[in-house]
């Protein structure tokens, strides 16, 4: 480790310490979400199971609650629900990575963990610079950084980062989420027999590529993997205008299904759809773990979307990384099902209802000394409508005449409500876990998920009604301890 690297360390260890007090007080601190111990936290990165162990890093800004030159946080965990906080895995220190060790992936080669990360390099005037670059562990804790091993190719501007690495049969595929010298959003595909040296084979989809108009000026975070048969293409596009119920966050997150031709560096694709229809919800991260699931994290935010006025800021933290999903493909549809594990976190039950009969002047539920819990709906196929309102600060509301679902928040900068929907033909299920500032809402096995911060206040906290016309087959609700 060079010096420079410890300084970083230690000054962001310090910042931790001073900090833990004011980061532990927040009422708001989330109780089994993942977030930073201090400062600032987006993307999810080098997301793997490894020897056992599941390991899930995430961008972090440790001395303030805005963006700059990140750290590499790192979580560990067994079960994907008790997670541990291990050492700060990468530090901004060198050279070719001085404003930032952006974002990346990881990858097991024989038998130690291997990190690809982009080192962002800004000069004087802003000029950026960017470098692919490989960092090697053998412990899963501290890790060797072996510099750049990708550096920019022809036909891209600087814009061209997040690494993502997958193997397919004897060679080694990388994805990167780049920007062409013409301003276009777009996925580059390169490919490495030893990790080290590593060929560019053109860019695989984009803004006017494979049948897609205007798509963006910038692509970021792309993830390539094989699921149940196809190839899943998962991409942030940046510039991305409103269009109806869709594009209503400042950036998004969605997928292509389709087939990668590994041969001719083409994929075939289908239409883009969003993964989540709330309001915090970029740059996933999937991994294949050893039961052959493919498991997902997102980060529970959008760049520049009110990012400064979360009002954890008062206490020093901001942003968090979503429940870990299990992807599905099934029918034709993506389903993204919070992963099994989850019921592990259930304490006490708190509600359980057969056959609720819904009306207009609404049940309440008590659940109100629980400000994390989980909730678990099913419902008969006669219900003409549904909402639910939580906290004084949420309403699910299906309308099965319209064929439509909406989340609605109370925003926390106007306080305003605002509303974000989706089409649902029917609702079968829901299920959503609430927590002390955020609530992540699946709907029919995950065939749409709803994903939002919230910042209730303290006395409507846990306050939940249901009303509607139909029945709710069965309720149940359980308080959540991790
Ligand atoms: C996405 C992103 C990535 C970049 C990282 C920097 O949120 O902008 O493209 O690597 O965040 O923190």
């Amino acid at each position: 480790m060079t010096e420079r690297e410890q300084e970083l360390i230690r000054l962001a260890e310090e910042e931790v310490e001073k900090n833990i007090e004011v980061v532990e007080s927040d009422p708001y601190r989330l109780r089994y979400h993942l977030i930073p111990p201090v400062g600032l936290l987006n993307d999810p990165n080098g997301f793997i199971q490894w020897n056992g162990t599941y390991h899930l890093f995430y961008q972090w800004m440790p001395f303030k609650t805005g963006h700059g030159a990140k750290f590499w946080g790192h979580y560990s965990s067994e079960d994907l629900v008790t997670w541990k906080h291990e050492p700060i895995a990468l530090a901004p220190s060198e050279w070719f990575e001085k404003n930032g060790c952006y974002s990346g992936s990881a990858v097991e080669h024989h038998g130690k963990m291997v990190l690809f990360y982009t080192g962002n390099v800004k000069d004087a005037d802003g000029n950026r610079e960017t470098y692919q670059c490989m960092a090697v562990s053998e412990d899963g804790v501290t890790f060797d950084k072996k510099g750049p091993v990708v550096e920019l190719p022809e036909g891209y501007t600087a814009h061209f980062r997040d690494p993502k690495v997958w193997k397919k049969g004897a060679d080694w595929y990388m994805v990167v989420g780049a920007q062409s010298e013409s301003l276009t959003g777009k996925v580059a595909l390169l490919k490495s027999s030893d990790l080290k040296e590593w060929q560019h084979l053109g860019a695989i989809a984009g803004s006017g590529m494979n049948g897609l108009g205007d798509f963006g000026y910038m692509w970021e975070c792309p993830d390539l993997f094989e699921l149940d048969g196809v190839d899943v293409l998962v991409a942030s596009p940046q510039g991305m205008e409103a269009e109806g119920m869709k594009y209503q966050n400042v950036y998004q997150s969605g997928y292509f299904v389709g087939e990668l031709d590994y041969a001719s560096a083409t994929f075939d694709h289908g239409d883009f759809v969003e993964l989540d229809r709330g309001f915090e919800f970029y740059a996933p991260q999937t991994t294949l773990d050893g039961k052959g699931r493919r498991l997902m994290v997102g980060w529970m935010g959008v760049p520049e979307q009110d990012e400064d006025k979360h009002p954890t800021i008062a206490h020093k933290w901001v942003h968090a990384l979503t429940l870990p999903r299990e992807l599905k493909w099934v029918d034709g549809k993506l389903l993204q099902v919070p992963v099994e594990e989850l019921a592990l976190m259930r304490k006490d039950q708190l509600v359980k209802k057969i056959d609720l009969q819904l009306s207009g002047d609404g049940i309440e539920l008590e659940i109100r000394e629980s400000k994390a819990f989980e909730m678990s709906l099913s419902f008969k196929d006669d219900v003409a409508s549904f909402e639910m309102d939580l906290s004084d600060t949420i309403q699910l509301i299906f309308d099965a005449s319209e064929r439509v679902f909406s989340l609605r928040r109370k925003s926390f900068v106007t306080g305003e409500w605002e509303s974000r929907s989706c089409s649902l033909q029917e609702l079968s299920e829901l299920r959503a876990y609430v927590d002390t500032s955020s609530v992540e809402v699946f709907l029919n096995s995950g065939e749409e998920v709803f994903t939002a911060r919230i910042f209730p206040d303290g006395h409507a906290a846990g306050m939940v009604t249901v009303s509607g016309d139909g029945t709710v087959g069965e309720m149940e609700v359980w308080k959540i301890e991790p």
